[in-house]
């Protein structure tokens, strides 16, 4: 997690994206960011945000950190012009910022195996009807294998792996 934090960091322009912590005390207790990946529009690809990871320290958890850290990024991509942020998250959490789950809003997910639930979008002032497509994540989400979640269980065998 902390290679794929600085690999997103790098990717963080003055203009768009956003990486915010929580302090308490001085204290870092939360962050969030915001990086930028594009959408497969049918006229052109659109740079969107991907709000990943979004994290609260255990014992601060549960006293509106997380939802504080969400909102200000995003307003903060909102005030950057940023048309659209799509997650990964759970619905019931998410909903409560109005994420809604993509597929229903014409939006196609990067991986199958991200639940139709999991991914979420909201859209910010600056968009445009024209803009739906494909989510194609940002290259350090794939080399750093953070897309979806992986299932051991569907690992095949060497036995099951057919042989020319
Ligand atoms: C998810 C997380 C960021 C929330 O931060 P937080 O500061 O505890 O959140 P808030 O205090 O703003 O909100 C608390 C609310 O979220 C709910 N909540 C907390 N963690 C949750 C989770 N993993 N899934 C769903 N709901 C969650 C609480 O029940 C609470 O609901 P309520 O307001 O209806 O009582 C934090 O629990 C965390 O860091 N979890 C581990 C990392 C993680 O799961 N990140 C999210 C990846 S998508």
């Amino acid at each position: 997690m902390a290679k794929l934090v600085d690999a997103l960091r790098d990717t963080i322009r003055s203009e768009l994206g956003l990486s915010i912590v929580a302090e308490d005390g001085g204290q870092i207790i939360g962050h969030v960011m915001f990086t930028t990946s594009l959408l497969d529009a049918p006229s052109r690809l659109v740079e969107v945000q991907v709000l990943s990871p979004l994290g609260v320290a255990p014992e601060h958890q549960g006293r509106g950190v997380g939802s504080a850290l969400v909102r200000h990024g995003l307003a903060g991509a909102a005030e950057q012009g940023a048309p659209l942020v799509f997650l990964e998250g759970d619905p019931w959490y998410y909903s409560r910022f109005g994420l809604a789950p993509g597929g229903e809003l014409g939006f196609r997910k990067p991986s199958l195996r991200i639940p139709d639930q999991a991914f979420q979008v909201v859209k910010l002032p600056a968009f445009d009807p024209w803009m739906g497509g494909t989510l194609v994540y940002a290259e350090v989400f794939w080399r750093y294998d953070s897309v979806g979640r992986r299932d051991p269980d569907t690992l095949p065998s060497p036995s099951d792996i057919p042989r020319p």
